[in-house]
């Protein structure tokens, strides 16, 4: 089949799937669904080498394979990258996912290196090192988990939001300059999901205030949808695309109603 009449979605069955922050969350139904779905490999890729092992035992597929990787560090990236083509085949889909929720405002230089690293240079560590392998085998599709806060704001965190507009830019940009060599780019992101990551007393006010709480595997759903259609942009909570019209459209009038929404739940 020729790279035009193929879907997003044909990099999944049969296909070596790695998910990062694959053992928590949205990354642990990412790698649920996917080996579900036929893939004949499931890579769970994560901080504690243990964790990414406890959730890669309990796939239901063919392969999987639990591994200890720190997605900022680029020399380990490749490395995971090379030991998985050479066991398990050509990676067909690489989720980068791993993501954290560090600072409490403007925050400190700390949270702003450490999000940094794992939403922005993290993504950058995964497309050296995957993109040139796909594109020369001409199939492959990596997908980066951003969020609604990449395309709106996160009120709580200058950190968080700044760079996950970050992450988003960082596909679009992925996505125009590899999008024609039959490699798949998208972009995740979602609001509030019922995650560790939110499901925390100090977890963010304004997230919580966004209320519509999705489950993990909603948002698995919403990747499978998207992959199957082709899409860039994958919203798990559809509000979000009326949100960002908003905010094209009048700023100066966005900013105001964000200002009055902050006002009445930090008040
Ligand atoms: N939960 C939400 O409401 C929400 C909303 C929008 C976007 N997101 C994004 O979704 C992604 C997954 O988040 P989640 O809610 O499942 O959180 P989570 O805390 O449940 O999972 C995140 C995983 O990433 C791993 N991780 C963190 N730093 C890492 C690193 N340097 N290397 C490897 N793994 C690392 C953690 O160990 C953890 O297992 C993140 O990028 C997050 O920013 C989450």
């Amino acid at each position: 089949m020729s790279p035009s009449h193929r879907t997003q979605w044909d990099v999944v069955p049969d296909g070596v799937v790695v998910v990062t922050g694959g053992a928590s969350g949205i990354g642990r139904a990412l790698a649920e669904r996917f080996a579900r779905e036929g893939a004949r490999a499931v890579v769970v890729a994560d901080l504690s080498e243990a964790a990414a092992q406890t959730v890669a035992a309990g796939l239901d597929c063919t392969q999987a394979m639990g591994i200890g990787l720190d997605v900022t560090d680029g020399v380990a990236v490749d490395s995971a990258t090379e030991r998985i083509e050479a066991e398990l085949g050509a990676i067909t889909l690489w989720c980068s996912n791993a993501g954290v929720a560090l600072g409490d405002g403007l925050g400190g230089d700390d949270d702003w290196e450490r999000s940094w690293h794992v939403h922005v240079q993290a993504h950058i560590h995964v497309a050296r090192s995957v993109l040139p392998r796909m594109s020369g085998r001409g199939r492959g599709h990596l997908m980066i988990t951003a969020s609604a806060a990449g395309l709106l704001t996160n009120m709580d965190s200058a950190p968080y939001s700044v760079t996950k507009h970050g992450a988003v830019a960082l596909a679009e940009w992925l996505a125009i300059r590899h999008g024609d060599a039959g490699i798949g780019v998208s972009c995740l992101c979602p609001q509030g999901v019922r995650t560790p990551m939110t499901d925390r007393p100090d977890s963010g006010s304004a997230t919580r205030a966004a209320g519509g709480f999705l489950e993990p595997p909603d948002v698995a759903d919403a990747v499978v949808a998207a992959l199957t259609e082709s899409r860039f942009l994958i919203l798990p909570h559809p509000e979000v695309a009326e949100y960002e019209r908003r905010r094209a459209v009048d700023r100066d009038r966005w900013l105001t109603g964000m200002r009055r929404m902050w006002a009445k739940i930090s008040g």
